[in-house]
């Protein structure tokens, strides 16, 4: 696969890898889309992009697109010759750039300039590393205690991946991918991943509340839980080697994720987002085929991923079969339990079309004597809409939209908005 990677012309430290949802990576002139033009350059052009667009990215890449030299245009400020460099597996762009960089680099910027630099070229060539060097930028503004938190969340994510790659699962896991992606009938191959509700490491509010609501669960342990994040984190690290994923465009959201988790998860090539995170609309809309990786979901986050997805046929579902999500859920207004309303009628209408494949699982010793599925994906199927249910299931769905706001109940008699 190749990689794109956007440079600063002054300093070369800012480089980018652009999602396969932005502009900067859809290298068509944005003066004659669809034609077939050469000599491409990157010019800045006022106004050309989004809101949601802008807030994923560093400031100094923004209303960049890609134009012919025959496209007329005023750049703002005048723009100055941009030329580029490519070779068989990258292709790099250098501008010239007269504008000055307004806002600091963000954690969001520092880990963008992290996963696109030389370390993380073609990383799957290469073992993952689970410790984050003690001198890492990263953890440069956090305290003692973020930071053995982070250390230690990471050697525990690398144990269970050991696990996982000692005991031949992770082989059986390329190569179960490999045979459903060449067969005929193949969805389209992810070019990114997105992993929802992994939990995270950090999750006490300041009010001692946790964020994930484990302490509202039974049967569970906080130990049992964490152990359910190790080997789902270790799990999506390898999705992304499998499918050769470059940095960064491995994206990972739980709204109970603090700064700990998103640098834990960069430290893996992840993009992390938190609930605050100015980037979560854009990456959660899925405008190129994407595999949605999400263990013990609830049902309405998988059918806000598919209510989201403008092209049905461009996101492959990984959890459990959806039929699950038939079942009784509580109700968007919290008044009790319902068969019917969102995500129900949604879910309804996606298995009249869906296509779906069991994944194989690993079995673990979670406690002495209790073999079981690893949690990284109990009962798990690819599931997805192939191309020729497209138009019928999004008749029956209607246009890509944002759900409804629902609101989360707390402990406390409070509410908050969850999604
Ligand atoms: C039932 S727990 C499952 C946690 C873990 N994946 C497991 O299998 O044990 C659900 C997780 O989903 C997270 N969550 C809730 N709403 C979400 C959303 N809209 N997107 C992503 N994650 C969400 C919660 O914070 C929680 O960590």
């Amino acid at each position: 696969m190749s990689e794109s990677v956007v440079v600063h012309p002054m300093n070369p430290r800012y480089r980018i890898r652009p999602h396969p949802g932005s502009v900067l990576h859809r290298r068509e002139c944005h003066a004659h889309p669809g034609g077939d033009c050469s000599h491409l350059a990157l010019h800045h052009v006022d106004g050309t992009w989004s809101d949601e667009e802008r807030a994923a990215h560093p400031e100094w890449t923004w209303n960049l697109v890609y134009l012919c030299r025959d496209a007329a245009h005023s750049c703002v400020p005048a723009c100055s010759f941009v030329s580029i460099l490519s070779s068989p597996v990258r292709l790099c762009l250098i501008f010239h750039l007269s504008r000055p960089v307004a806002r600091e680099s963000s954690v969001a910027d520092k880990i963008a300039y992290l996963h696109a630099s030389a370390d993380w070229d073609e990383h799957w060539l290469r073992e993952p590393c689970f410790q984050l060097s003690a001198d890492s930028e990263l953890l440069l503004a956090l305290n003692s205690r973020q930071v053995s938190l982070i250390q230690s969340s990471l050697s525990k994510i690398g144990r269970a991946y050991d696990d996982m790659k000692s005991s031949g699962y992770l082989d059986k896991l390329a190569s179960f991918f490999g045979d459903v992606f060449s067969s005929s009938s193949a969805p389209p191959r992810p070019t990114s991943t997105f992993g929802a509700g992994f939990s995270g490491y950090d999750r006490l509010d300041p009010d001692g509340y946790d964020r994930a609501g484990y302490t509202m669960a039974e049967g569970h342990s906080s130990t049992d839980w964490e152990a359910r994040t190790h080997y789902q984190i270790a799990y999506f690290v390898e999705l992304g080697r499998i499918f050769q994923i470059p940095a960064s465009l491995n994206v990972a959201y739980d709204p109970c994720y603090s700064i700990v988790d998103v640098v834990v998860l960069a430290a893996l090539g992840i993009r992390g987002l938190t609930r605050t995170d100015a980037a979560r609309p854009f990456l959660r809309i899925f405008t190129t085929p994407t595999l949605f990786y999400a263990p013990g979901a609830e049902q309405h986050t998988v059918g806000d991923a598919i209510l989201r997805t403008p092209d049905s046929t461009q996101l492959l579902l990984q959890v459990g079969d959806v039929t699950w999500c038939l079942e009784p859920h509580e109700a968007v207004d919290g008044s009790g339990e319902s068969y019917e309303g969102y995500p129900h009628d949604l879910i309804a209408a996606y298995v009249l079309s869906y296509k779906k494949v069991a994944i194989p699982a690993h079995r673990i010793e979670m406690k002495p004597g209790e073999a079981r599925e690893a949690p990284a994906g109990e009962n798990h199927l690819l599931q997805w809409i192939p191309v020729s249910q497209r138009e019928a299931f999004e008749k029956r769905r209607g246009p890509a939209r944002e759900p409804d706001i629902r609101m989360m109940y707390l402990p406390g008699g409070g509410q908050m908005i969850d999604d």
